[in-house]
């Protein structure tokens, strides 16, 4: 097998791999291109990434689109985002739900455009058949916004929580907590992102920017993983 080609055998793959999809700014600035091209081409990289994690098996995947920060960007350029948020939703989410992938938004919706917010439900009311794996979808996301949600709704509720009772109050109820995650554009830094729920993930790092993110790059990350030695506190 080439060098470049990475093996497609796994003896342990995780059962939530999670992505912090960086770089599409520097990708596009690179190349002379707007910031809504190197956005594009991140679609792009993600329709790839997503085929190639479900066909693995891994029933969950994880993905940080647009961040409660994000807001911070210039008007063109959250445009341009909402843009192909839309567009996904129209098109390429129904399609994923047909073929047996449920997608959920993690973040609170209620900011954005009706129209928008609207595709969303739909995406969310969409009946399927079977389930072959779970693709969440952070927008309008960011931890500490979470957490303090999930606070308040147990103070409101009188409520208390342990570990447990917690995290059935984040957006990932119900869902196993991320083995992996991984961030590309060559950033060692968390964002905040799921950060009740990676408390004993994996992280990996990839120098590339998430448009140039490639199957063998999933693999190195899954190798990578693979031979972790996850002790969670033990010996
Ligand atoms: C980070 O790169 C990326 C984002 C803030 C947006 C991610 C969005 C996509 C991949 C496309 C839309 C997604 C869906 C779900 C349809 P950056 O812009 O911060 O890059 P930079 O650090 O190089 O500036």
């Amino acid at each position: 097998m080439p060098k470049s080609l990475k093996s497609d055998r796994f003896n342990v793959l995780p059962k939530h791999v999670a992505f912090i999809m960086d770089g599409n700014g520097r990708w596009a600035t690179e190349r002379g291109l707007s910031r809504a091209t190197g956005h594009s081409a991140g679609v792009k990289t993600l329709k790839n990434t997503v085929k190639n994690v479900f066909s693995l098996g891994i029933p969950y995947m994880t993905v940080y689109a647009f961040s409660t920060e994000n807001w911070k960007r210039s008007p063109e350029e959250i445009d341009s985002l909402m843009k192909l948020f839309r567009l996904s939703f129209a098109r390429y989410f129904d399609k994923l739900i047909k073929d047996g992938i449920k997608v959920n938004v993690l973040g609170d919706v209620s900011a954005f455009p009706s129209d928008l917010r609207l595709l969303i439900k739909r995406t969310a009311e969409t009946q399927m058949e079977e389930r072959k794996g779970t693709l969440n979808v952070a927008m309008n996301y960011g931890s500490r916004d979470e957490i303090i949600r999930a606070v308040n709704t147990a103070v409101k509720r009188g409520e208390k929580v342990d570990e447990k009772s917690f995290s059935e109050l984040l957006f990932t109820a119900g869902m196993p907590d991320p083995d992996l995650v991984i961030r590309t554009s060559g950033e060692m830094r968390l964002s905040n992102f799921l950060l009740y729920q990676i408390a004993y993930s994996e992280l990996y790092f990839c120098k590339k920017y998430w448009p140039d993110f490639n199957k063998s790059d999933l693999y190195s990350a899954l190798h990578s993983f693979e031979e972790r030695n996850r002790r969670y506190g033990k010996e």
